[in-house]
């Protein structure tokens, strides 16, 4: 670790902001994309908001332009996502705990930073746009502070030079900071990754394989499309001249450029927005080998009904209906919308617990898409990161089972049941496999790798692994069960 960099005594805290003034609040309008952008940090922190729901509303009421929204997004966005470095880089130029600011100074000094350190504006820009946007937010005096530590911060260096300061080495605790995740999160993902290697073929360096990992976890994602089996070809969604075919699912299309909403299929409900991995999982349930009818499918944790679209539509095409469970009323609304082009008698939506929803040998494939920890699909949601804590596991953990053992009651003998989560912690996959599989001798686990579209690296199986670096999707796993059907002399046991 370097040394402070010498500068005057600046401590944490300062004046308030004067009740009331209009000074202080400032207004959207004036404010423009800086102010959008802290908006955006504001009602993340302050409201729990979800960064991709509520930034539509903000840029609306700021009225940018598209080049200054695209500006606010990015500044809010990667500065929710590098939070963590950027804390550490402010630790070394504050005196004192960071913790001890006020929060609407820290959310304003974090935007300085990722302007200075990752954006490449100029510092005078930088600092001088940030300190109005201070003296906005938060008045005169706490303005002084981010002015002078967002100059330490500038004569600090480039990105490079300050992560070589605060985090030098690969240690779990050093890469957290350097690639601006929390620790838990990092020793997690380095255990899946150690567990199960992409490329069990080659020697593997986990620590390599990591680093790739996190920074591909602070990219952001083009949006994906899918083509809803049965009422959009993929071909017609291919010659729209701004979506280009996706890497596996023969269901995508990436959109290069523009918003899904404004595409009339996406708007029509013809065309969703889904990653691959996501396709994915629906296909191979969709595609497993099964003895007997095929004609009832079951989506037991079905909200908002990405996946329900393309099993809706699969099931269709063979003359089965699916019903998508889901407890929340308003998810369930959400799946509905998500189902409305297709032919009503094809599905049904039932608001209920999966747990206790149907009843048993009634299906021939289910889906359970769990609840989960969403750690595979972090680059989508820049705050999600800070917000997840090891405790969720322990919530998590035994609906997660409850889920999966529904499923295998719901489903006959000689059908299949999927378990998705988009998460590769080892607690939300393995774990939560072995305990319920343990508990039953009716069921095994098929090669989940068979019943995909060609996808390279797909480890030893039979449970599948997408990682966000390797397949350029969220970190989706997938493992594939089949209830034994006493009947059938063929199959083949992975247990
Ligand atoms: C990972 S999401 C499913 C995503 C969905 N399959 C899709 O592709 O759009 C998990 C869903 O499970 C629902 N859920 C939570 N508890 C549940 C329960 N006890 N039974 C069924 N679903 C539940 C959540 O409300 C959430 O909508």
């Amino acid at each position: 670790m370097s040394a402070k960099p010498p500068a005057k005594s600046l401590k944490p805290g300062g004046a308030p902001a004067r009740r009331g003034s209009s000074r202080a609040t400032g207004t959207r309008e004036a404010r423009g994309a800086r102010g959008a952008a802290y908006d955006l940090l504001h009602s993340v922190a302050a409201d729990n908001a979800y960064a991709n729901l509520a930034m539509p509303g903000i840029l609306e009421k700021a009225r940018l332009s598209d080049r200054d929204a695209a500006f606010a997004t990015e500044l809010a966005y990667g500065t929710l996502r590098w939070r963590g470095l950027y804390d550490a880089i402010l630790a070394q130029c504050v005196d004192g705990s960071i913790d001890r600011l006020d929060p609407r100074v820290l959310d304003v000094l974090r935007l300085g930073v990722h302007q200075l350190v990752s954006l490449g504006t100029p510092p005078h820009a930088a600092v001088g746009e940030t300190v109005t946007l201070a003296r906005q937010v938060v008045g005169d005096a706490p303005s002084r502070l981010v002015n002078a530590v967002l100059r330490r911060v500038a004569e600090g260096g480039d990105l490079p030079r300050w992560r070589d300061r605060v985090a030098p080495g690969y240690t779990t605790g050093d890469l957290a900071v350097a690639w601006s995740h929390p620790r838990w999160i990092v020793s997690a993902l380095k255990e899946a990754l150690a567990t199960h290697p992409p490329d069990p073929a080659i020697a593997n360096d986990v620590t390599a394989d990591l680093i790739a990992l996190l920074s591909a976890d602070n990219d952001p994602a083009r949006p994906t499309l899918v083509a809803k089996p049965g009422l959009f070809s993929p071909d017609e969604l291919l010659q729209l001249p701004q979506v280009r075919p996706g890497r596996w699912s023969p269901l995508a299309g990436e959109l290069m450029t523009g918003k899904p909403a404004d595409l009339e299929c996406v708007s029509g409900g013809l065309v969703g927005v889904q990653d691959e991995g996501s396709q994915l999982v629906a296909l191979a349930l969709a595609n497993a080998p099964i003895e007997g009818p095929d004609r009832q499918w079951v989506d037991l944790a079905a909200g908002p009904g990405g996946k329900a679209a393309v099993l809706v539509g699969l099931a269709g095409l063979l003359g089965a209906h699916v019903t998508a469970v889901e407890p929340h009323a308003h998810r369930a609304q959400l799946v509905r919308d998500s189902l409305r082009r297709f032919p009503p008698a094809d599905y049904s939506v039932v608001v209920a617990d999966g747990r206790d929803a149907l009843p048993p040998g009634s299906a021939d494939r289910v889906l359970v898409d769990a609840p989960c920890t969403g750690l595979g699909a972090l680059r989508r949601r820049p705050e999600a990161r800070w917000r997840r804590t090891p405790d969720d596991l322990a919530t998590l953990g035994p609906l997660q089972r409850d889920l999966l053992r529904s499923a295998l009651t719901i489903v006959r003998p000689g059908g299949v049941v999927a378990y998705a989560t988009c998460s590769p912690h080892l607690a939300e996959t393995d774990h939560v496999i072995a305990d319920v599989l343990a508990e039953r001798d009716d069921v095994m686990q098929i090669d989940a790798r068979a019943a995909l579209p060609e996808v390279s690296h797909l480890g030893n199986g039979p449970a599948v692994r997408l990682w966000t670096h390797v397949h350029q999707t969220d970190g989706m796993f997938l493992a594939l069960m089949k209830r034994r059907d006493p009947t059938s002399r063929s199959e083949h046991i992975h247990r």
